[in-house]
């Protein structure tokens, strides 16, 4: 029994200092120690042993017990110390190494034209409002004193959604007047309303089926075509300059009356006539005019107590104005080596 439990015990040294991981160990410690391990058997046949020898035995296996449990402590924990080493060289992150660079986006210079004209509208009372780009031809043109048969509403010009003519993607945002009249109803209204619009164009440098505007309606008692000169010359000094220089030019739109184009002097040429300025001296920037009687008496606004002007700006034409971009189709290609001038 001597030797056996001897060659237990150098057995088991043996196969635990090679054990890999702790379930190899945890094996090992079932067929030694468990209850039908090797150790475990052996004292089994104690029963059969002389008395004297009985203690002596005992007291050896129980000696080779403990050895055998402390060396299964000890490589538990070399093996827990080498699989804490392994897991920390694998996540080891290197703080030296330079960061991946994030690159930072900007605003898109129609952005930067829309915001800043914002800012000096809203600088003179004005609210921001938003409206449908599907729109009523109701909206689009009747309420706007564009009748049945005006050639506006020529189907060559116009994506009509119906092909009773009734719904369509908005040609201008003059409807934004007409939903503001009906939805404020009491004057003052002063109000502001970009947003995108549709019109049956071949792209080319200056045209592009659908582009910007920016519409103004102010309605109150006793406005004049003074206060709409002087709000659209605020506007233009503003964006391009106290020194810039413009002309209020008459011109025709079915829901003002009068109504003018205003112009602003080139600011390459000065005046003199230029390839910016197409050789005309001055650059045309918007449509606008004293609002129309048969368009306040349409919202439920009495002409005889109101009067107001209205104004539509080309966000595209005064965005390229502002950063002489020289061709449309520019602002609409996102090529980031073209938007990083901005
Ligand atoms: N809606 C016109 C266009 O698209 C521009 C315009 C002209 C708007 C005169 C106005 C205005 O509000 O009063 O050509």
């Amino acid at each position: 029994m001597k030797e056996q439990l001897e060659r237990i015990k150098a057995q088991a040294m043996a196969a635990l200092e090679q054990a890999a991981d702790t379930s190899e160990l945890e094996a090992l410690r079932v067929k030694i120690l468990g209850k039908k391990g090797e150790l475990t058997a052996v004292l089994k046949t104690m029963g059969k042993l002389s008395a004297e020898e009985r203690p002596v035995m005992g007291q050896m296996a129980n000696s080779v017990r403990a050895s055998i449990e402390a060396c299964l402590d000890q490589r538990r924990q070399e093996l827990a110390a080498l699989a804490l080493q392994a897991k920390l060289e694998a996540e080891a992150v290197d703080v030296t190494i330079p960061g991946e660079q994030v690159s930072l986006g900007h605003r898109h210079p129609m952005n930067i034209a829309l915001e800043e004209t914002k800012e000096i509208f809203i600088g003179m009372g004005f609210q921001i409002l938003e409206g449908p780009e599907v729109e009523l031809a109701e909206y689009n043109f009747t309420k706007l004193n564009t009748e049945e048969g005006h050639p506006a509403r020529d189907w060559s010009d116009t994506f009509y959604l119906k092909e009773d003519s009734s719904v369509l993607l908005r040609t201008q945002t003059s409807p934004m007047q007409i939903r503001a009249m009906e939805a404020i109803q009491h004057p003052p209204i002063r109000i502001l309303a970009p947003g995108r619009v549709f019109r049956k164009d071949e792209v080319d440098a200056t045209h592009s089926p659908m582009f910007h505007q920016i519409e103004g309606l102010v309605i109150d008692k006793g406005i004049t075509m003074a206060d709409l000169k002087g709000t659209l010359e605020t506007l233009v000094k503003s964006l391009y300059g106290e020194d810039s220089v413009v002309r209020f030019r008459p011109h025709h739109f079915p829901f003002t009356e009068p109504s003018c184009e205003l112009d602003v002097q080139c600011f390459k040429c000065h005046g003199a006539g230029c390839p910016t300025c197409k050789g005309e001296g001055w650059i045309e920037l918007l449509g606008a005019g004293m609002v129309h009687p048969k368009v306040l008496e349409v919202c439920g606004i009495d002409p005889e107590v109101y009067s107001g002007f209205a104004f539509g700006i080309g966000l595209e034409r005064m965005a390229m104005r502002r950063f002489q971009i020289s061709d449309l189709r520019l602002i609409f290609e996102n090529d980031i080596r073209f938007l990083r001038q901005f």
